[in-house]
């Protein structure tokens, strides 16, 4: 098949360099962002590769099919960009790539606590500066303290592992059944309110549906224990940004770690430090000493940019056979996610 890949980068081409052989597609790695204005680009490919700031909207959908893409494959586990109702309307199956390495973003979240918590990110700036000094330096044993994990899906189970590991107390909150959790590392599940009231350290791990948009708004902030370190490598719009700056202000909120932000689309993996941020909430957020933002990387390992050349290749490789779609996502799924 004649793929394009749009939001394309070096890392994407060595990894799907690296696969590609044994599938016989062609692919072209575009640079812009699928939108309906680049939707154009993809004329004379059967298919689109898009990743998680695409805007896989209606009218970008509309203009694949009129440049005669048959399908749409992710090469992220969210699908929560799709327009999938209209991608069901013109008969174009989108799949994706459910697992790719939860081990990934879960040892990104910890990164972020750990970066935070020992102020690797200002220690490293100060030394380099020639400063030794230790003020304003000090941790806390994560040992004994007590973590709170919202979703406890591929990627949340393996953060309570590494939590579990490293001593800490693990309430878990989960839509679903968290029994098997529980009989392996005995983790606490309770409601969203105790997980706020107790939990020294938040991370989130649910995905980004009409239920979980801005769930961390104030009223969730002010419910939160008073110094709760908040990790967020979920989507950013998990997080009420303004209110989450409100909170650092008045420091009830101790520290924030963010891979992902709910304006991150244009901004995060572009290289814009000539440029002037045009976003003032972003901007504010990265004043803040006790902040980490990262730019949507969690995913960002070998094993997980293999598995995602791999698995979408293959999804590929299966539609062009006329097999069924393993990792094809339906409209019905969102509409399972509000229930
Ligand atoms: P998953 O589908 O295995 O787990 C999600 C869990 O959230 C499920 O257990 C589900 O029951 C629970 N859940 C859903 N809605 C809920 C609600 N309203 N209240 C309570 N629980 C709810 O997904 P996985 O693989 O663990 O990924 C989680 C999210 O992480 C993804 O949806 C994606 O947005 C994000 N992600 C971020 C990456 C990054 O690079 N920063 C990379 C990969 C995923």
């Amino acid at each position: 098949m004649r793929v394009a890949l749009f939001d394309s980068h070096g890392y994407d081409r060595e990894s799907f360099a690296a696969v590609t052989a044994g599938f016989g597609h062609t692919l072209t790695f575009l640079e812009p962002r699928l939108t309906a204005v680049t939707a154009p680009l993809a004329a004379g490919h059967d298919a689109v590769c898009s990743f998680v700031n695409d805007q896989v909207d209606a009218d970008a959908l509309e203009r694949l099919h009129a440049a005669g893409v048959r399908i749409v494959a992710l090469r992220s586990a969210g699908y929560n960009h799709v327009d999938l109702a209209a991608a069901a309307r013109l008969g174009l199956p989108v799949v994706r790539v459910p697992e790719y390495s939860p081990h990934a973003v879960a040892e990104h979240a910890v990164a972020l606590v750990l970066a935070l918590n020992r102020k690797i990110h200002r220690a490293a700036a100060r030394v380099r500066e020639l400063n030794f000094s230790l003020e304003g330096l000090v941790g806390f044993d994560l040992h004994g303290k007590i973590v709170g994990l919202v979703g406890t899906g591929k990627i949340g189970r393996v953060a309570a592992r590494i939590f579990a590991g490293f001593g800490c107390q693990v309430l878990v909150h989960d839509r679903a059944p968290v029994d098997a959790l529980v009989a392996e590392l005995g983790v606490r599940p309770v409601d969203l309110a105790t997980l706020y009231r107790e939990a020294d350290i938040i991370s989130l791990h649910v995905p980004l549906t009409p239920a979980t948009h801005h769930m961390i708004d104030h009223a969730a902030l002010a419910a939160m224990k008073p110094g709760v370190m908040l990790i967020n490598t979920g989507r950013g719009a998990l997080i009420d940004s303004r209110a989450l700056i409100a909170a650092l202000k008045s420091g009830h909120v101790a520290a924030a770690g963010l891979d992902v932000y709910e304006e991150e689309e244009g901004v995060f993996f572009h290289d814009l430090s000539a440029q002037v941020l045009q976003d003032d909430v972003l901007a504010r957020l990265l004043t803040f000493p006790n902040v980490v933002v990262t730019s949507h990387q969690a995913f960002l390992t070998r094993e997980a940019l293999a598995n995602i050349a791999t698995t979408t290749l293959a999804s590929l490789a299966a539609f062009e056979r006329g097999q069924p779609l393993a990792h094809e996502v339906h409209a019905r799924d969102v509409l399972a996610a509000r229930a």
